[in-house]
């Protein structure tokens, strides 16, 4: 069975559609672990209630030795870490350990609206201000940087001159349900393969 973490900081409903897509059979894999970063992670209720393992590793005390703790948990113990929704920035040793086996969904289309300091309803916010006619999500696999390693799907949805920003980010959360669990899948089926910075996807 394919084996997977998930690393969340807020209400984690990327969280939930994976663990919905696992128990309708759309997807083929084990949630082995849920990791917070923050006490307040409301998600970590939504592994729990699962009987997931579920662990709290508090970034403010942690600092930067917050992926060593990660490493520790998860080494040889998953096949793939997928980052929903999750706001640190991973370092060092866990990223060599488990290169090209780390994914992040972002909420537009990077390279826009990407980097640090964008992150829920920021990014948002930012796509309204630049007018922008098209916004969407991003699957992307985590390297050294923030929101630049190689991508593997993008969802596009149409903006319009009435949303809001809250608009907007629901109508993408939607999106990021379905992509994140696609990727998922296509890592679970063994059909991922990373040429520098090109993602291919067999079919
Ligand atoms: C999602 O929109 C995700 O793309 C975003 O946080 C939200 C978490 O929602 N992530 C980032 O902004 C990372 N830069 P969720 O907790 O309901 O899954």
């Amino acid at each position: 069975m394919y084996k997977i973490a998930v690393l969340i900081s807020g209400g984690g409903t990327n969280l939930q559609a994976i663990i919905d897509n696992i128990e309708n059979g759309k997807l083929n894999c084990s949630i082995e672990a849920v990791i917070a970063d923050n006490p307040k992670a409301t998600g970590i209720q939504r592994a729990a209630s699962r009987s997931i393992d579920t662990y709290i590793l508090n970034r403010k005390e942690l600092g930067d030795t917050l992926s060593d703790e990660v490493l520790k948990i998860l080494d040889k113990k998953v096949d793939l870490i997928v980052l929903a929704g999750f706001l640190s920035i991973l370092n060092g040793k866990l990223l060599k350990r488990f290169k090209n086996r780390i994914i992040n969904i972002h909420p537009s289309l990077i390279p826009s609206f990407c980097g640090n300091g964008m992150y829920g309803i920021k990014v948002h916010e930012a796509a309204i201000d630049y007018g922008v006619k098209v916004s969407g999500c991003t699957v992307h696999m985590v390297d050294e940087g923030t929101d630049t390693g190689p991508i593997l799907f993008q969802k596009t949805v149409q903006v319009t001159s009435e949303d809001s920003a809250k608009d907007l980010q629901n109508r993408i959360l939607f999106e990021e349900h379905l992509a994140l669990s696609e990727a998922i899948k296509k890592f679970s089926e063994g059909k991922i393969l990373v040429i520098d910075r090109k993602v291919i996807i067999e079919e």
